[in-house]
């Protein structure tokens, strides 16, 4: 629930400190300094590229978070460290009672992100997950199409998230440990979309294989799910197979990767069917034929009975009907979400719980991959 205006934050750039400089700290830090309503007043990082980038700014650059709270006034501060940093970075931001923006996933484990947000909730301090996905158009409109009943019923899920690494990605120490799998980094936003567009999950079964990296941690993993609805989803991911079929590629929201088009993810319920980021809707043309293929009435003599349901025939001819929207950088709008929230005048759409959530499914599979057992995330 929004607060309410904050009125000393009105009026003026939304100050905000990016606490981590690597990969994705840059663009946090770019989009910082290209949006109107935020000024990048702090850079946190140890390293020595770091300083880079806060030179020609008015910017300042900072070795700890400690330093960059005692020399200057900040509204709000994004959290890209590595993850394992997640917990200790947000802790002093809420000590400081300074709204956090902490990258995916939120913690290492589902222990670490409760003590998070147990702290936030008692400080009254807002916390946001970066499942920045959840702010651009496909599965907004996606999600709305489901709760206006253009699916029907859902009944699977399916998606893909395969794309090819360079060697030298895994040069930083991070990501040859156990934190550096696609689980954790790449199909934990996949996972948040299932979640977002699917609803909780009972059960989770999961497989990880690490033939072809032969790292300590896996390279490729397959998640089946078992939603709380009766649905079931698939999700498959690896950092080293080559593909269109991952979000970044066929969204084309990312300038930084190559556009494929298409889709990574297929919907489908007891009307129609949906991919994604594609926004493709596929429903049978004559829905409410009987099992016989022919028309059947309905109770009064008009309707054909499966009409009423919506189910759609499989002998039916079945069309397409493109549903695209205007692709826009997420994370450019989960920027302007998080200074609307550090002023008081919005809920976070994307709020820390829903990061615990989706780290809650993430542990369920990994759990799985250990035990060879299927594992309920609700008891984690
Ligand atoms: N939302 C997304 O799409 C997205 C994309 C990439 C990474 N991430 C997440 O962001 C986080 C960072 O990933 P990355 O790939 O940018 O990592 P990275 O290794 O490229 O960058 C991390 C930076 O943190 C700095 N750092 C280390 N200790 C620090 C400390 N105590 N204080 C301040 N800075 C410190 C490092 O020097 C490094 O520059 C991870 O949690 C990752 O999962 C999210």
């Amino acid at each position: 629930m929004a607060a309410g205006p904050i009125p000393e934050r009105a009026g003026r750039p939304v100050r905000l400190g990016v606490v981590g400089a690597g990969l994705i700290g840059r663009v946090h830090a770019r989009l910082a300094r290209a949006l109107d309503e935020v000024e990048l007043c702090a850079v946190v990082d140890p390293s020595e590229h770091a300083k880079n980038i806060v030179q020609g700014t008015n910017a300042k650059w900072f070795s700890s978070i400690e330093e960059m709270f005692s020399a200057v006034p900040v509204d709000g501060v994004i959290l890209a460290t590595p993850s394992a940093l997640h917990l200790s970075g947000a802790l002093i931001c809420i000590a400081r009672r300074c709204p956090v923006l902490v990258e995916k996933p939120l913690c290492r484990s589902v222990a670490e992100g409760e003590t998070l947000l147990a702290r936030a909730r008692a400080a009254g301090v807002p916390v946001l997950t970066g499942h920045h996905r959840r702010h651009g158009a496909p599965l907004q409109r996606a999600r709305q199409l489901i709760d206006d009943g253009a699916l029907g019923r859902l009944v699977a899920f399916h998606g893909s998230c395969w794309l090819s690494k360079p060697d030298d990605y895994f040069d930083v120490a991070w990501r040859r440990g156990d934190a550096g799998g696609p689980l954790a980094i790449n199909l934990i936003h996949d996972l948040n979309a299932a979640l977002h567009l699917m609803g909780d999950v009972a059960t989770v079964h999961a497989f990880a294989a690490r033939a072809v990296r032969a790292g300590p941690c896996e390279d490729t993993a397959a998640v089946l799910l078992r939603f709380e609805s009766g649905a079931l989803g698939t999700l498959s991911v690896s950092d080293t197979a080559v593909s269109p079929w991952n979000w970044e590629m066929s969204a084309g929201e990312n300038p930084d990767f190559p556009h494929a088009g298409g889709s990574c993810y297929r919907i489908t319920g007891t009307r129609g069917a949906l991919s994604l980021p594609d926004l493709v809707l596929w429903r049978h043309e004559r829905p409410g034929r009987g099992s016989d293929g022919k028309q059947a009435p309905g109770a009064d003599g008009t309707q054909a009975a499966g009409a009423a349901a919506g189910q759609g025939h499989w002998l039916d001819p079945i069309g397409a009907q493109g549903l695209a929207v205007a692709v826009h950088d997420p994370l450019r709008a989960q920027m302007r979400q998080f200074a609307a929230v550090i002023r008081g005048t919005q809920a976070p759409l994307v709020p820390g719980e829903e990061g615990l959530r989706t780290l809650r499914l993430l542990q369920a599979a990994r759990e799985s991959i250990e035990t060879g057992r299927s594992v309920a995330p609700g008891a984690l």
